[in-house]
């Protein structure tokens, strides 16, 4: 199989936190000690993944630049794309077809934040799926506001429903999509929906319809946190400093992944370390390479 590809999609007008995001993208916005985009980041790291694209509006893409670069930093590459206006998620697959090149890939909403001592085990099996698409379903007390899974009787899934009104299952879609390389072209026959978007829950129940949609439960032992309100936000910051603090590791650290997964040297952390030097995260960085975390 090809090697997957990741796409952080990180555009939209981020208008539910207006005025906060009318001067600076939503996924850069602080989750208590990184930008937003670092945790989202961080999973398609633990899968694996080294050649991603990252989607902005035309206007931020300048500071994703900035902030991001070309990668190299983390071993990594970075294809930059821009998504003139908020068309919907399966957008993206249209705007990565060339950088895709017919590769599966696993796209992740750039602010969708994910935590579980398991998640490095899950996004390898889904990885390993040569055909189709694995997404993960994820207990919400309020799934009206998401895509959400209709399973059958037997309790395999038949639909899955764009914000209804009544919710047929509390089981959100969440914002990690492992799709195959078909995506891009199934993507081109995905029609604008009743709020005028390309929908992902369409392109979806298209791989769903031939049975080639895998929904893997995400447990109650896991974290999906949400940051699409000014409370949410607030909140994914208490989480990851409640756990960050009390385990003294870091959650969503690239240079710590890039790290253990052999993708940086040792000098090549140590100079990220010294860019921090002023912080508990570069002394945090200087423990990995002593050995001591
Ligand atoms: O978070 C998971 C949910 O994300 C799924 O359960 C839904 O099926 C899916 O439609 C999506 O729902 P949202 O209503 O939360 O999507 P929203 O419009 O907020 O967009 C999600 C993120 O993607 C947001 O940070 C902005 C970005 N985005 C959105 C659109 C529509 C883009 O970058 N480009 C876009 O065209």
């Amino acid at each position: 199989m090809t090697k997957r590809k990741g796409i952080i999609l990180a555009g939209g007008a981020g208008t539910r936190l207006f005025p906060i995001t009318m001067g600076l993208s939503k996924q850069l916005l602080p989750v208590y000690d990184k930008p937003m985009i670092y945790y989202p980041l961080s999973v398609l790291m633990l899968t694996g993944i080294r050649e991603i694209a990252i989607i902005t509006t035309p206007q931020d893409q300048d500071q994703f630049r900035r902030l991001l670069g070309e990668g190299g930093q983390w071993g990594l590459s970075f294809t930059y794309i821009a998504q003139p206006s908020p068309d919907g998620l399966a957008q993206a697959y249209l705007l990565a077809e060339e950088f895709l090149n017919g590769a599966p890939s696993a796209m992740v909403l750039g602010d969708n934040i994910f935590f579980g001592h398991d998640l490095p085990r899950r996004l390898a099996e889904a990885d390993a799926q040569p055909r189709g698409g694995t997404v993960f379903g994820y207990r919400v007390a309020d799934p009206e506001r998401y895509g959400v899974v209709d399973f059958g009787p037997d309790g395999t899934p038949r639909a899955i429903v764009e914000k209804p009104e009544v919710a047929p299952s509390p089981y959100a879609v969440t914002g990690l999509y492992f799709l195959d390389g078909t995506a891009p072209e199934r993507a081109r026959g995905v029609r604008p929906s009743a709020r005028g978007e390309l929908e992902i829950t369409t392109l979806l129940e298209m791989y769903l319809a031939e049975g080639l949609l895998s929904v893997q439960q995400m447990g109650r032992g896991y974290a999906w946190l949400d940051t699409g309100t000014h409370g949410s936000l607030l909140d994914a910051g208490n989480f990851v400093r409640t756990l960050s603090e009390r385990q003294g590791q870091q959650v969503g650290s690239p240079e710590e992944i890039a790290f253990a997964k052999g993708w940086i040297t040792p000098e090549e952390l140590a100079e990220r370390a010294r860019m921090f030097a002023k912080n508990s995260y570069g002394a945090y960085l200087e423990r990995l390479l002593q050995g001591k975390h």
